[in-house]
């Protein structure tokens, strides 16, 4: 059980609860609960939370309603909302859903009307991408843009990389890719197949000053102007940021940048300007549909009963798997290759979130905080690391994404045994196969009884485990931002329950300084000594390595 002394009444109650139901498991809740489905799920149209195959009762979930109430969940929520300076560490509203709002929301940071200001950036954004797209805005040399690629890392790289992937049918505009790495090979792969002459780059980064950013910012221009010229970068390059005068300073025409504010943080920062490379990709009318879906969700968000509030349940039972039921990771499986990116774009929006111990009161927390998230597409995964799912010491809750309808109809039969697999997936977690029931399965095979007796605890799954399963029509751009947008919100309502600032991420600050320091020691230009023995002892191996 975890460790919740100190904590108050509601999570000690909470964490025998879980206890409780650990003991009790989950096959026992369906057995005589035909109605257990429509009583454990909820929907916001086609978009379908079941949460009815993991250890709550009904009971257990009032308690965490109550729980929910007593954490002001609720009044935080609103205040989000209301535009309130919430993330107190840096002193900001928290407004990404004012970007995806409509002049009726009337979204304020702080007091100030940000929705004009949303809007202008827009229009903007919708003017330049119409003009890459039908070629109006040209390369230095004529012809057209073949070829984007942007340059940035984290929130200004993450969610852009996800949804281009996610709405590959609805790709129409030029070819798009992703340069983050300051690993040298990673712009280099991808700029030894471009033409420059044909290749626009966009540089986004909130602030214009990571390092990692701005050094493959250098590079591509060096591309650029290498091939066609000091002159011809102006018409190659355009930039995203909040920091415009930074943007200035590297050359960018101030037609050429696209602001966005800091009531905006970088991993919730897809639906800003850094959603440019999205429109250019799928066009600014798609662009708006992935808006609308995620503003469907904040709608949702904002004004359903807990009951059947999706990020508020999807919220309440990620915290009891992680704190009532001690549960330190959870995996995000979509049953949807073209959500191969969502487990990563995952771990930044949750884990830098999340992952905290200090709590809004500058104490440290009583209780676990975020889980290690991690994942892959299903099936793939079935075929690497469901046996540990399956069979490992540890428990660890997992999360189906599933689309009713692909956008092959051809290919239905590949379709059918996707949705085939994943139900499997959730229904043998949770069901698993007693020992009697594998010693009978090898006897019917002809086995002896001596070796079904030595075989059978192999073949045993204890079951009980828990999955969630996130289901809708199909992957368009409308539902992809009610998903995105599903869990950005159910971080925050993790975050309230832990009692934590969900919008700083002070924990990457120190690796980036002692980066700084570490770079004229690898340069040979400073020496390590007065550093521990270990990276002395690394500093000086690399330097023998390279000669
Ligand atoms: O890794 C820390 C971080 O600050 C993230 O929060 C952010 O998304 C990323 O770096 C990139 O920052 P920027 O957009 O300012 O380049």
């Amino acid at each position: 059980m975890a460790d919740t002394h100190g904590y108050g009444a509601a999570v000690r109650t909470l964490a025998e609860r879980g206890e409780a139901a650990r003991q009790r498991g989950i096959k026992a809740l369906f057995e005589g609960a035909p109605q257990r489905f429509d009583a454990f799920s909820a929907a916001l149209d086609d978009l379908t939370l079941d949460y009815s195959k993991t250890a709550l009762s009904a009971d257990d979930r009032e308690a965490l309603f109550a729980f929910a109430r007593e954490c002001g969940l609720e009044e935080r929520r609103d205040a989000m909302f209301a535009g309130a300076r919430i993330n107190a560490t840096e002193g900001r509203s928290v407004l990404h859903v004012a970007l995806r709002g409509r002049p009726e929301d009337n979204y304020e940071a702080a007091g100030v009307y940000v929705g004009d200001d949303v809007e202008d950036v827009l229009a903007a954004m919708t003017r330049f991408s119409d003009g890459i797209r039908s070629g109006e805005i040209a390369p230095a040399r004529g012809g057209r843009f073949t070829d984007v690629v942007n340059i940035g890392i984290g929130g200004s790289d993450l969610g852009p990389v996800m949804a281009t992937l996610a709405l590959a049918p609805y790709h129409d505009g030029p070819r798009l890719h992703f340069v983050s790495n300051v690993d040298g090979a990673h712009i280099a792969d991808i700029v030894r197949g471009l033409d420059p002459a044909t290749t626009l780059f966009i540089i986004a980064s909130k602030t214009f000053t990571t390092i990692e950013t701005m050094t493959n910012a250098a590079t591509a221009r060096r591309f650029i102007a290498d091939a066609l010229g000091e002159g011809a970068v102006g018409a190659h390059f355009c930039a995203v940021s909040t920091a415009l005068d930074k943007v200035a300073a590297f050359g960018i025409d101030e037609a050429r940048a696209f602001g966005f504010w800091d009531w905006v943080g970088g991993r919730y920062s897809l639906w800003s300007a850094i959603g440019l490379p999205i429109m250019i990709a799928i066009g600014p009318d798609r662009f708006r549909e992935f808006l609308a879906g995620a503003r469907a969700m904040d709608q949702h968000f904002k004004s359903a009963p807990m009951d059947g509030n999706l990020p508020i349940l999807l919220g309440l039972v990620g915290w009891w798997h992680r704190v009532a039921q001690d549960c330190p990771s959870r995996a995000v499986i979509p049953y949807d290759q073209r959500l191969a990116r969502l487990p990563a774009y995952m771990q930044q929006l949750d884990m830098e979130s999340n992952g905290k111990h200090v709590g809004l009161d500058g104490e440290r927390v009583k209780t676990p905080t975020g889980p290690v998230v991690w994942g892959e597409p299903g099936t793939n995964g079935q075929h690497a690391f469901f046996q540990l799912l399956h069979q490992g010491t540890d428990v660890v809750p997992v999360e189906f994404l599933l689309g009713a309808i692909s956008h092959e109809p051809e290919l239905q039969d590949h379709q059918d045994l996707l949705i085939a697999n994943c139900l499997a997936q959730s229904e043998a977690l949770m069901k698993g196969r007693t020992l009697e029931e594998a010693r009978q399965q090898l006897l019917a095979a002809g086995r002896s009884a001596d070796e079904a007796e030595r075989i059978a605890p192999h073949r045993e799954f204890s079951g009980n485990r828990p999955s969630l399963t996130i289901l809708y029509r199909t992957l368009d751009p409308f539902t992809l931002g009610r998903i995105i947008a599903l869990y950005e919100h159910r971080v925050f309502v993790e975050a309230q329950l832990f009692g934590i600032n969900a919008f700083d991420q002070w924990g990457v600050e120190l690796g980036k300084e002692l980066a700084t320091g570490l770079l004229p020691v690898v340069r040979g230009e400073a020496s390590a000594e007065g550093r521990d023995a270990s990276t002395v002892g690394l500093v000086n191996a690399i330097s023998t390595l390279k000669g």
